[in-house]
């Protein structure tokens, strides 16, 4: 495992899921991490787990879609530990929708909102701190939807994950040569309480039918990937997306 020791993490959506297994992956490398998450109590509990586990971490509660929080985060951050090395952005999340006449204006807009601009809300408030460190890495959580389509979520889903792979690869080349990397990862269908429990039987029947190895990932195997990206010997790879999705898509 990579050595993070004196590097500072900022993770969104520590609460649960691949953002809570990010979390304690980084931390586990030697990073303290600032647990950022919607609600105080879940960010918290992550918190409580780190530190249970001998790490440092701080809980954040931050509306990652609102820019004024964002910043008030991101201050928070650096009045608590000088720094940030690596930024995990991974709040975001879908909703079903057979056909795009189902998506209202407003659902629309809330999906790019949850899925895009909440990533570029926090590029741009760790930026300056990385860019005068001449050192970053920067990792969003995309999805196989914004690769190929989503078959659960809507068409919502899908252009805003695709949106987030053009911003990683658009910024990616913008801080070319400044020490800051910018990457995603694109998971296949992941093993996840929210997902788990969003599925009836059927859809999970046929959703392993459909993984060529038979099961869903979890999240530990992607936040093993964010773990490579956001480590100091990845300081080659930018602009790429990392498929985490057992075959299922193949590009
Ligand atoms: N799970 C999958 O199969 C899968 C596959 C591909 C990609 N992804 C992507 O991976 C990321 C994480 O997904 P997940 O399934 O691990 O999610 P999850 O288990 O639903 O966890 C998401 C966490 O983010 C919090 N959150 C929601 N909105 C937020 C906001 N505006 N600001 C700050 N925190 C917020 C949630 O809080 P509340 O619970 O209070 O809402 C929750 O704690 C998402 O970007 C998702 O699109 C997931």
């Amino acid at each position: 495992m990579t050595d993070l020791a004196g590097r500072v993490a900022i993770v969104t959506a520590a609460g649960s899921g691949i953002g809570r297994a990010a979390a304690l992956t980084l931390s586990r490398a030697g990073a303290a991490v600032a647990c950022v998450d919607l609600k105080p109590d879940t960010g918290e509990a992550t918190r409580r787990d780190i530190a249970a586990a001998g790490g440092k971490a701080l809980a954040v509660p931050c509306d990652a879609r609102e820019g004024a929080q964002v910043a008030a985060m991101v201050e928070r951050v650096v009045a608590a530990w000088g720094r940030i090395d690596i930024l995990v952005n991974g709040v975001g999340g879908g909703q079903r929708a057979a056909s795009i006449l189902e998506i209202s204006e407003e659902a629309w807009e809330g999906m790019l909102r949850l899925n895009l601009t909440s990533a570029f809300l926090c590029c741009k408030a760790v930026l300056p701190t990385m860019l005068m460190q001449g050192y970053g890495r920067i990792v969003n959580v995309a999805s196989i939807a914004g690769r190929s389509m989503s078959t659960l979520q809507g068409a919502h889903y899908t252009a805003a994950k695709a949106g987030l792979l053009g911003l990683t690869r658009h910024l990616a080349r913008d801080v070319a040569g400044r020490g800051i990397t910018v990457n995603a990862v694109a998971p296949g269908p992941i093993a996840t309480e929210r997902i788990l429990s969003s599925l009836d039987p059927q859809e999970k029947e046929r959703l392993l039918a459909r993984s060529p190895m038979g099961r869903l990932g979890t999240p530990e195997e992607v936040a093993a990937a964010v773990a490579f990206l956001a480590s100091p010997e990845a300081s080659f790879v930018s602009g790429a997306t990392l498929d985490v999705n057992g075959t299922m898509l193949m590009l």
